[in-house]
């Protein structure tokens, strides 16, 4: 052998990896049933509808949310992710079923907060699932209205807090409106309730099967005008330093996995939480893949996760929650 090979071969990384237990000790980023949410969907049915695109999910009663919600904490998955699957007749232009003390989320918001005190309970602030027009904001003609949302999205986050929320979690995009949401809870009286900011969330189309399970995609237009254009990244550190400013307590990334550059742009540029969310289309890719037999779901979701986490998530909500949280306890 000549020498130049006998320098590189002085250094052996393999020699790290050659039992499982050495490569247990030097696992740098090792995920855990804590970092998870669940996202659930509920409707006002007694029985539970299955979403074709997202196999083991579907849309539950209040009554099995609870049940599934349990199942989570009981695995160590801390918290869940409420979205409201709302019959066509409830919904109208400025979604003002969201702000129905007796409305769907609220009730669930409530049956778990009183069954499962510990759970961290976690509102969606958006227009889409109460929106005849399927936008997050309000559509004035063309336009999405920015400031005539704010009030909306404000109302929306008490409502959810004098529910039981813990935290009330806006996905709109608006401009201002965690400042506007932080007020209205201060001026309400909910101080303790956190606000996690989707502060950099794309125009992606991997929220397909999301909109197949609420029936909330747009019915005209897209979300370009408030989401933000995937080549960007620049701009995810000015959605940041607003939120941060207004108030938030944790900031989100969305979608995760191809999005993981951004993740760690963020958690580089802010002492908040970081959450990133394995969005529903990744979820079915992965379903989808290994219903045909060519992935192995098990693995690849918990490789996923686990990459979030080393990007810099420190929170990751994934509709495999329950799934991975089996799997790591198993030892996997
Ligand atoms: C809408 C909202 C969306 C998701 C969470 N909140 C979809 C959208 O913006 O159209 C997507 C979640 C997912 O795909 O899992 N406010």
């Amino acid at each position: 052998m000549s020498s130049a090979y006998q320098i590189l071969l002085s250094d052996r990384p393999r020699r790290n990896r050659r039992l499982a237990g050495l490569r247990a000790m030097q696992r740098q980023t090792v995920l855990t049933p804590s970092d998870l949410v669940l996202p659930l969907f509920v409707h006002d049915l007694p029985d539970r509808k299955p979403i074709g695109s997202m196999p083991g999910h579907a849309r539950l009663s209040v009554e099995q949310l609870v049940e599934v919600s349990r199942e989570a904490l009981e695995l160590g998955v801390p918290g869940v992710a409420l979205f409201p699957a709302l019959s066509d007749h409830l919904k109208d232009p400025r979604g003002k079923e969201s702000l129905n003390p007796e409305g769907l989320l609220q009730r669930a918001v409530r049956a778990l907060k009183q069954e499962l005190p510990e759970l961290v309970v976690i509102t969606d602030v958006a227009l889409d699932p109460y929106s005849s027009d399927g936008h997050d904001g309000v559509l004035i003609g063309d336009r999405i209205d920015n400031d005539e949302t704010l009030p909306v999205l404000a109302g929306m986050a008490v409502a959810q807090a004098k529910a039981g929320a813990d935290i009330v979690a806006p996905s709109d995009m608006m401009d201002g409106r965690v400042g506007a949401i932080r007020d209205a809870l201060d001026e309400a009286g909910f101080t303790d309730v956190g606000i996690c900011s989707y502060a950099v969330k794309y125009a992606s189309a991997f929220y397909g099967p999301f909109r197949e399970a609420l029936d909330s995609a747009p019915r005209a237009g897209d979300k370009k005008t408030y989401q933000m254009d995937p080549g960007n990244s620049r701009e995810a550190l000015r959605e940041i330093a607003l939120d941060e400013a207004e108030g938030a307590d944790w900031l989100m990334v969305k979608p995760g996995l191809p999005y993981l550059d951004v993740v760690r742009l963020v958690r580089e540029h802010s002492a908040l939480p970081v959450a990133a969310y394995h969005v529903s289309g990744e979820y079915s890719m992965l379903k989808a893949a290994a219903a045909q037999g060519w992935l192995d779901f098990d693995r690849c979701l918990l490789e996923s996760l686990t990459s979030l986490k080393r990007a810099g998530a420190d929170v990751i909500f994934t509709y495999g929650a329950i799934e991975a949280a089996k799997l790591l306890r198993a030892g996997a």
